[in-house]
């Protein structure tokens, strides 16, 4: 595997994190070992997890401990902690998960960003106790707030986020889904208190990119402002979540089941899906692999995140590794 260096810590993770959201739900304990397995002894060494992965699969059953925990068994077993540069999130986690379904088992998706636990130092210094438990570590290496809190006094965050590095729990802290303004005030307002800043932000980044004014919810899509600024901070290492957009890019019949396709279906990324379409074909690949490996060429530099819900999934999308896109196949995909 590519290494890259960590924004400009002169550390080297690699150039693709792994999603570990469905190990110990969609998918079961034997088959996210097998892959991550395999990842790692690719020389992979970045895992991406969260202290509410994943509370919505299933029907009840899950509270959102499944991957850590399922990290935590692996690496215990493997005695590799010391190898892994893994990273984990609070803030997304749900008050209870066990009252958010409506009678026929669905969750209430509208009522969720109201059920978020936040990220207050309270929360804050729960959730890293409870992550480091499950995790059966003394150490996150990079330790993300999940999702904006309007509630808490930004002060608040970033003060306890410094104190978990003092102490040496945390070694890095990062943010995700903060609109660009959001990360830019939140670095302010570190160097001002003289704390640690955010060195990572986590987003949204595929090839297609959300019809312009459209409401994504919590979810930021990475935008040009985001590049731009990133550009500008090199200390600042920018991930790239669903980078295949819940894998869109092979098939029409999930584009159509994709439940935010409606951000996207537009004339614009119609037209780049007809490039993906050509492209693949002409490469031999597919269309989701042709999308990992244009994300590994993009400026400025990031990491994208691999999404999967089987090991057939995780084999195909790793493989983009392998592939070579040259300046004229990048010209035609444009941005
Ligand atoms: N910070 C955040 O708010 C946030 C949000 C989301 C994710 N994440 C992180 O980012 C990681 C990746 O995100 P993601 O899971 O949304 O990524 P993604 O790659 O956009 O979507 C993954 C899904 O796409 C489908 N898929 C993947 N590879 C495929 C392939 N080769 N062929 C056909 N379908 C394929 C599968 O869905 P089907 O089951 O439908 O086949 C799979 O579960 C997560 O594991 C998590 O660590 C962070």
């Amino acid at each position: 595997m590519i290494m890259q260096e960590f924004g400009t810590t002169g550390e080297k993770v690699s150039r693709f994190c792994l999603g570990c959201m469905l190990m110990g739900t969609a998918m079961d304990d034997n088959t996210s070992q097998r892959v991550l397995n395999h990842f790692t002894e690719a020389g992979g060494n970045f895992l991406d997890t969260a202290n509410c992965y994943a509370w919505w699969m299933g029907s009840g059953e899950f509270v959102g401990d499944e991957s850590e925990n399922v990290l935590g068994k692996w690496m215990q077993e493997r005695k590799n902690r010391h190898e892994i540069f893994l990273a984990t999130k609070v803030g997304g986690r749900l008050k209870n998960p066990h009252n958010i379904r409506g009678a026929d088992g669905i969750p209430e998706w509208d009522r969720v960003p109201g059920e978020y636990e936040g990220l207050s130092a309270g929360v804050i210094r729960k959730g890293i106790e409870d992550s480091l438990r499950r995790l059966k570590t003394d150490y996150i290496d990079l330790y993300y707030t999940h999702v904006y809190d309007k509630n808490t006094p930004i002060e608040e965050t970033l003060s306890v986020l410094n104190q978990l590095v003092k102490e040496g729990k945390v070694r890095h802290i990062g943010c995700s889904n903060l609109t660009v303004a959001q990360l830019k005030e939140a670095r302010e307002i570190s160097k001002r208190l003289g704390v640690r800043l955010y060195t990572a932000v986590q987003q949204e980044y595929s090839y297609l990119h959300p019809k312009q004014g459209v409401d994504t919810g919590i979810v930021e899509h990475v935008d040009a402002g985001q590049l731009e600024y990133i550009k500008a901070n090199p200390d600042i290492t920018l991930m790239a979540y669903s980078p295949l957009l819940k894998g869109i890019y092979n098939s029409e019949e999930k584009r159509k089941r994709y439940y935010n396709w409606s951000n996207f279906d537009s004339t614009e990324n119609a037209r780049k899906l007809e490039i993906v379409d050509k492209l693949s074909r002409e490469l031999g690949v597919t269309g989701n692999q042709l999308v990992l490996a244009w994300l590994l060429r993009q400026e400025p530099k990031l990491i994208p995140i691999l999404g999967f819900s089987n090991e057939e999934q995780y084999r195909e999308n790793i493989a983009a590794l392998t592939i070579t896109l040259t300046d004229g196949q990048l010209a035609e995909m444009g941005r």
